[in-house]
């Protein structure tokens, strides 16, 4: 409701027109006189025909998919799922401030509200009362992410006839290919997730020739999977390799075999291959576009999304790098599977710090202790992506991201980043940051989880906490002398820019030590 179906999509057949017409009144008063139920069943027959109808766009109204039967038919259908804030959507529904100020698809009369084009605003039964509105749209979205192949964000009108040529390849791509539209300041591209998808040709993957940069371990498993690359650059694993003179070699290595601007990296591998790659990228000829293929759970569920990119250097982590938004993002799901067991643990601590990020029923799933799969690989990218789109460079709410990073990064820096995987040293900067957010019962279900998960819950003996707080000082977010901390007030609630005292966070730190 109010998402904006009808400006979106010119001449879709809309459901809730189709109802009105077969009721021959409008819909508010059909529920007036005879309620939601006897709404609902007549709403369901509609909709099942219009998508037997061969039509090539049906606009559902909002509660069509409370229908068990029209979710079952929407299965031969791509579903489009527009996104919308609750604010945006209960504006354009009653018609009040934003809806008054011209930019939205019911002041420009072309509202989705039943009637369609022209339709007097404020008829929707369901849009009386602010609270119960709001309600709806938070009980509604898991039913919808449910059934969504393309999840489209608020956009621009034109934003959906961008995404097209992505959303219809998904008719051609393998069996429950999902769609994610990205959108930041720096740009907008397709993010592909599913299985055996590594290698196939979509929208934004294509175009010139593809340059493959690829790491030692994961060459052998998935390069002959990405056909057609012009040359394939192999960098050795691990952190302590995403570094300048690495990034040195890789630039190179594109110049000696002719990359030119018409041309694009193709990243496939871990975070660090798509950091360092992506830097390549970004920095090679002033900047070429990149193709991210994310092999890990780190990379699936957050490095490959939102165009930071970057290499260490030996003072402190990822402290030269550039913001480089990618041209697609292609997630093969099905690569998880020759992931070592460590990798795939270090993985889910990132996992953990989105859920927390996000809430809801992706935090209530890893709570749970739900698998990493598809589902929650897609709903990891989903959330890292809408804060991405409402903040690419930082400046505010992306530092949520950084949550439990500030003493992770420091525990990587003090150690010289070889001891710790990343995603070991996130786990236990999340413990850190949970305490420090006061959130003592939240620390103990998420060492839990962490441990569970094969996650270390404390730090080596012989680290040095004072080593470890000093390292927070390099964060790049540091202002003056202060280094704000990301703290959680509950999942789903995540605030940044929090000043934490240096001798709290000698105490989260020293904590994280085994006790003597
Ligand atoms: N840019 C961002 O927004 C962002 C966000 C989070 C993390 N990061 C960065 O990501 C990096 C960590 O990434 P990572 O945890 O993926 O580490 P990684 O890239 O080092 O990969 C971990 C190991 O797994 C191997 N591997 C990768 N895919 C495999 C597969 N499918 N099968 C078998 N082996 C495979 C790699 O060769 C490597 O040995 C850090 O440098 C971190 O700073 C960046």
């Amino acid at each position: 409701m109010g998402a904006g179906k009808s400006s979106a999509v010119q001449g879709a057949l809309d459901s809730d027109v189709l109802v009105e017409t077969q009721i021959e009144m409008s819909i508010a008063s059909f529920f007036a006189a005879y309620g939601e139920a006897k709404f609902r069943r007549r709403e369901e027959s509609v909709v099942l025909r219009a998508l037997r109808s061969g039509a090539p766009v049906v606009a559902l109204g909002g509660g069509a998919l409370g229908s068990r039967a029209v979710r079952d038919a929407l299965a031969d259908h791509t579903v489009v799922w527009l996104g919308v804030s609750p604010e945006t959507a209960w504006e354009r529904a009653t018609g009040s401030s934003a809806a008054a100020g011209g930019e939205s698809p019911a002041a420009a009369g072309a509202s989705d509200a039943p009637g369609g084009r022209g339709a007097s605003l404020g008829t929707r039964p369901l849009a009386a009362d602010r609270d119960a509105f709001f309600a709806l749209h938070a009980e509604r979205e898991p039913v919808y992410a449910g059934v969504a192949d393309v999840f489209l964000p608020e956009g621009d009108r034109g934003l959906f006839g961008r995404a097209l040529p992505a959303m219809r390849a998904l008719a051609s791509a393998p069996d429950q290919t999902k769609l994610v539209w990205a959108c930041s300041a720096g740009g907008e591209y397709p993010v592909y997730v599913g299985r055996g998808i590594a290698g196939s040709v979509l929208p934004g993957t294509d175009g010139g020739r593809g340059f493959l940069v690829t790491d030692e371990h994961v060459g052998p498993l998935y390069a002959s999977r990405m056909r057609g690359m012009a040359h394939t650059v192999t960098i050795a694993a691990g952190e302590g390799h995403k570094t300048v003179a690495v990034a040195e070699t890789v630039w190179r290595s594109l110049a000696r075999h002719g990359m030119g601007h018409g041309d694009r990296v193709v990243a496939l591998g871990g975070g660090v291959v798509g950091d360092l790659a992506g830097f390549c990228a970004a920095t090679y000829q002033r900047g070429v576009p990149v193709v991210q293929v994310p092999t890990t759970v780190v990379a699936q569920v957050d490095s490959a999304y939102g165009g930071k990119t970057g290499v260490d250097l030996p003072e402190a982590k990822n402290y030269v790098g550039a913001y480089h938004q990618p041209a697609a993002v292609v997630t093969d799901v099905d690569t998880l599977s020759t992931l070592p067991p460590e990798e795939l643990a270090a993985g889910y601590a990132e996992v953990v710090k989105t859920a927390l990020i996000a809430g809801g029923s992706l935090w209530e799933r890893v709570a749970a202790g739900a698998a990493v799969d598809e589902r929650i690989v897609l709903d990891c990218a989903r959330t890292k992506l809408a804060v991405v789109a409402a903040d690419e460079r930082d400046g505010g709410v992306r530092q949520v991201l950084n949550l439990g990073h500030t003493v992770g990064h420091a525990i990587e820096t003090a150690t010289g980043y070889t001891r710790y995987r990343h995603g070991e040293a996130v786990a236990l900067g999340l413990l850190a940051a949970l305490r420090l957010s006061d959130a003592g019962d939240l620390r103990d279900e998420v060492a839990e989880l962490l441990r569970a998960a094969g996650l270390p819950a404390t730090l080596d003996a012989d680290v040095d906490p004072e080593a470890v707080v000093a390292a927070t000082k390099l964060d790049k977010k540091r202002r003056g002398d202060d280094v704000p901390f990301v703290v959680v007030k509950a999942p789903g609630d995540v605030r940044h820019g929090q000043p934490i005292s240096p001798s709290a966070v000698l105490a989260a730190v020293s904590e994280l030590l085994p006790a003597r």
